[in-house]
């Protein structure tokens, strides 16, 4: 396992986003939370991020609230996927206290006021990175790397070629993987090799501690409605945590499409190169096709070690022990 890193999340949850901070606040030293409107409404994912660290005894890291709406485009949520207020049928209380006043844009900027050994993690839309990276253009110098719950290297969700969190907000997505700073991208090719089941579900049941029933009721809210059982964020996160569950991630070049009639939102990925050498095969390990692609700004992950996830997964849930 890699050594405690040092991560700064922005996120919009959201079921999956939920495991994926409980999967965080254990195991890697969370600087900051930052929300954004994504899977619903803003005022929903900071209450829920809110919600999710005071769960797991982290009231102390900070939270804060940034864009609810898209740069440009009209605005999608995916209540059908995650619930009107995010996290299935949890109806979360009103926060008892009033939330920090100042915009995530600005502490993301001061989070990274210098080269720092932090990295940005995304879990929604890109609008808050893209906005920041407006706002200070000297960020990109100060980002290390973007770990990205994002795209896809072959098919999408909200459409067939886009994926949900670029789908959102296709400027603030090119202009976050336009920037230089090196994205390492876990997309729906990656995700759809995880798979939830309703025996995960029952797993989780019999864990002891509220996270462990908080846990069971989200997943079991998805498993039932088959939607989004990958856990999409949770397989983000885990690529920090343990680098093995990724056994194979490939450079390339990737875009953002913001204009096409059919293909606004995709990640066009630049894999010709990697065309596989067996027949059936789509994309191969090793460069087997010579050509000139442009800057490989983004390390696509391929292969996920199910196994190892869950393992990781159900072992954090159970430590909580509260
Ligand atoms: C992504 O979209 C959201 O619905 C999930 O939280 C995840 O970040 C998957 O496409
Ligand atoms: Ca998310």
């Amino acid at each position: 396992m890699e050594a405690c890193k040092r991560v700064w999340i922005d996120c919009d949850p959201g079921i999956d986003d939920s495991f994926a901070l409980l999967l965080a606040l254990k195991h890697l030293a969370v600087v900051g939370i930052s929300t954004v409107g994504g899977n619903t409404g803003l005022e929903h994912t900071f209450r829920n991020a809110r919600y999710v660290t005071e769960l797991a005894g982290r009231g102390e890291i900070p939270v804060y609230a940034g864009y609810d709406l898209p740069m440009i485009a009209r605005p999608e949520r995916a209540k059908h996927v995650h619930g009107s207020g995010g996290l299935g049928n949890i109806m979360v209380p009103e926060l008892k206290e009033t939330p920090p006043g100042e915009h995530a844009v600005d502490v993301i900027i001061r989070a990274f006021g210098h080269p720092a050994d932090l990295t940005l993690v995304t879990l929604g839309p890109l609008t808050n990175v893209a906005q920041a990276l407006l706002k200070e253009p000297e960020l990109k110098h100060r980002i290390p790397e973007i770990v990205c719950m994002g795209g896809s290297v072959t098919t999408g969700n909200h459409n067939a070629c886009a994926e949900f969190n670029i789908a959102v907000d296709p400027e603030a997505a090119r202009i976050v993987f336009e920037s230089g700073i090196p994205v390492r991208m876990v997309g729906l090719n990656l995700c759809r090799q995880n798979e939830m089941t309703m025996s995960d579900v029952k797993r989780l049941k019999a864990l002891p501690g509220t996270v462990a029933a908080f846990a069971a009721r989200l997943l079991a809210y998805s498993v039932n409605q088959r939607r989004q059982a990958q856990l999409c964020d949770a397989c983000t996160i885990a690529w920090l945590i343990d680098p093995a569950i990724i056994p194979c991630a490939l450079p390339m070049h990737v875009e953002v499409e913001t204009k096409g009639e059919f293909t606004r939102g995709m990640t066009v990925c630049d894999y010709r190169e990697y065309i596989g050498t067996v027949p059936g095969e789509d994309i191969g390990r090793k460069i087997g096709y010579p050509v000139e692609t442009g800057e490989k700004n983004v390390l696509a992950a391929m292969e996920f070690d199910q196994a190892r996830f869950k393992e990781l997964l159900f072992c954090t849930i159970k430590s909580y022990e509260v």
